[in-house]
Order: structure tokens, then sequence, then C-alpha cells
């Protein structure tokens, strides 16, 4: 396909998320977990989530042009589109025989513990996994952004997405990854443009213990020295953030919020980095609102996102960043 044809296709659009394994994320609370007794539960939430949807999600609301390309099956992933499209995010399921995850989150509320449940997810066949990737390969838009966010399900290499990366370079686009474990070692092994890693990711990934401050730049400056990543934001939950590229390492701590939901915080960061990137932002920049953005997906029940709103007061908020 040409560029022209490409850049005016119907489903070519400035950032594309991909998630293979979306999960119906259901949460609820209860005074406290206990073995053997029922545990009655308060109102309970369901949210379409799962990394990459819930990037987009993000974006969406933030008013960025995005398309999440899913796969989906069984009743559970017929409610998972319902919910999603109810949230007007444009988007592209992707068919599957087995049955889409559901996630379990119990919030404790004698204790303020939360208890995440993160179910396997179904087996998807080669024909499946090889339809997801001709689908994002179709909507890409050189110069946009393509986002593989999330756990890869049973049946899908482990190179997955080192596949989406090397399309989305293929066709002029800049990848983005948020995995961990064998798929992101392969992505990196890659090269990417955009690498969003915990500290749990990161230390995995290096084998060292990222026990202070300093080694926690050292190992994202690393990477991009490597030429794993070009950017590498490595978020730190309620320590903040850093952000290496080859221009040095900066750090951010989070703004003061009220915690509700940890869950998709660091989608909800990753989709206000890419949201600022997309609209010519340079990185520093980018980085701000990404930490405003999780912090403010923090502050949120279950797998709710935050709003342009909240990200906008919160960024106000930070300090100057602090310099390597
Ligand atoms: N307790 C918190 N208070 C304020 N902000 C938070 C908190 N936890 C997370 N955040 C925000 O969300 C961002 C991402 O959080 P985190 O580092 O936990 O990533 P994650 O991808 O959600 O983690 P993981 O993949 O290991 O579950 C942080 O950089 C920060 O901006
Ligand atoms: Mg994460």
């Amino acid at each position: 396909m040409t560029f022209v044809a490409r850049a005016s296709s119907n489903s070519a659009r400035s950032i594309v998320t991909l998630t293979v394994n979306p999960a119906l994320d259901i949460s609820t609370s209860t005074s406290r977990v206990m073995s053997e007794h029922k545990l009655r539960c308060g109102p309970s939430r369901i949210d379409p989530g799962g990394g990459g949807v819930n990037v987009a999600r993000t974006i969406h609301r933030l008013g960025g042009d995005v398309l999440a390309i899913y796969a989906a099956g069984g009743l559970t992933g017929a409610t998972y589109r319902q919910l999603l499209e109810a949230e007007g995010v444009p988007t592209l399921a992707i068919p599957i025989a087995g049955t889409t995850r559901e996630s379990f989150t119990i919030d404790e509320t004698d204790s303020g513990e939360q208890f995440r449940f993160v179910l396997q997810g179904p087996e998807l066949s080669e024909a499946e996994w090889t339809r997801c990737l001709t689908t994002v390969e179709a909507a890409i838009a050189p110069g946009g952004y393509v986002v593989a966010s999330g756990s890869l399900p049973p049946g899908v290499p482990t190179d997955f997405y080192a596949r989406v990366a090397r399309l989305a370079h293929q066709h002029g686009a800049r990848s983005i990854v948020d995995a961990s474990g064998e798929a992101l070692q392969a992505a990196l092994a890659e090269g990417v443009y955009l690498v969003k890693a915990s500290r749990r990711e990161l230390s995995e990934f290096t084998g060292r213990e990222l026990a202070n401050e300093q080694k926690e730049v050292d190992a994202a400056t690393e990477l991009v020295a490597r030429g794993a990543a070009e950017l590498v934001a490595l978020t730190l939950g309620q320590a903040g953030a850093v952000l290496a590229s080859a221009s040095g390492a900066i750090r951010l701590p989070v703004p003061r919020v009220r915690v509700q939901s940890v869950v998709g915080a660091g989608d909800g960061f990753l989709g206000a980095f890419v949201w600022r990137l997309s609209q010519g932002q340079r990185p520093e920049v980018a980085f701000r609102s990404a930490v405003a953005a999780g912090s403010a997906t923090a502050a949120k029940p279950a797998t709710d996102m935050c709003t342009r709103a909240d990200v906008e007061a919160l960024e106000r908020l930070l300090p100057a960043a602090t310099r390597y």
C-alpha cells in the first residue's frame, strides 16, 4: 500500500493501540478478605479494561485521535464490546473463538488494601493473532504512533510485540510498548521508540534491584544507550517517574492525591504521554502530563480513567523536574 492510500484509509488514526488480552474488569469492595466465610460485597462496577484499551480510553477522553484494536470473544467479549462502544472510543474488534477474560479487584475497606486477581485469558490461534497483526498494519498512519500494551494470552508468540514494533517502523510510525517478561525482552531487542516500564518490570528485565534513585536512573539510561528504546519512561508508583532519553534523564514526584484504585494508573500515564507526543509536544512536556494523568487515574475508582480537567489541574501542582 502506498503512503497516500494509507493516510487516507478509513481506519488510519494518528494513534493506534493494540490489546490482545483485554479484560472485563469487575471491581467491588468488602470489609475484610477471609477464607471460608461468604464475603458480602458492596456495589460492583464493570469496566472494559486491559492495557491498550485503557490507553485508548484515556486518549479519547483527553480529546486525541485514537483507534483501539482488540481481540474479543464469547459472552464476556460481547459485553466488553458494548461497554467500550458506549464510551465512544473508535474501535476495531477482532473476533476470537475463546472467551474474553475477566479481572477481579476487591477493595478491603477495613484496611484500605486492594486485592487484584488477574486471569490468564483465552488461547489465541495463529490465525487470530496473525489477524491482529494485519489489522494493526492496515491501520498504521505514517508519522503516527502504535501502542502495544498488556500481557500476551496463551498461544501468542513472545516476539509478538517485537513484530508489532517492526510493522510500525516499516510504515513510518513510532512504536510504544508496555509489557513485561519475555514479551518486553523481545520488543527491546527489536528496539522501540518509547517503552513504559514499572519498577518491577525494569528490575526483572535488568536483573537488578534498583535499590535507590541513582540506580533507577542508571537502569533507564542504560536502555537508551543500548538502543533498546529512544525514550524510557520508568514509573515508580507513588514515588513518581523517571524519563530517560539521549539528552539525559529527568525525574518528577507525584502530585498529592487521594488514591482510590491504582488499576489503570500506568495506562493513564501512557495515554497522556502519547496524546501529548501526538500533538507535537516535546517528551519532557509529555512526561509532565503523563505523571499527572497516572495520579489522576489512581484517584479514580476501579478502572475509571482520568479526564482532561484532572490532568491539567494536577500538572499545575508538579514542581520543575530534577535533572541528572
Ligand atoms: N499511590 C499513588 N499516588 C499517586 N500517583 C500514583 C500512585 N500510584 C501510581 N501513581 C501514578 O501512576 C503512574 C504509574 O503507576 P505505576 O508506577 O504503579 O505503574 P503501573 O504500570 O500501573 O504498574 P504495574 O504495571 O507494575 O502494575 C505513576 O507514575 C504515578 O504518576
Ligand atoms: Mg503497568
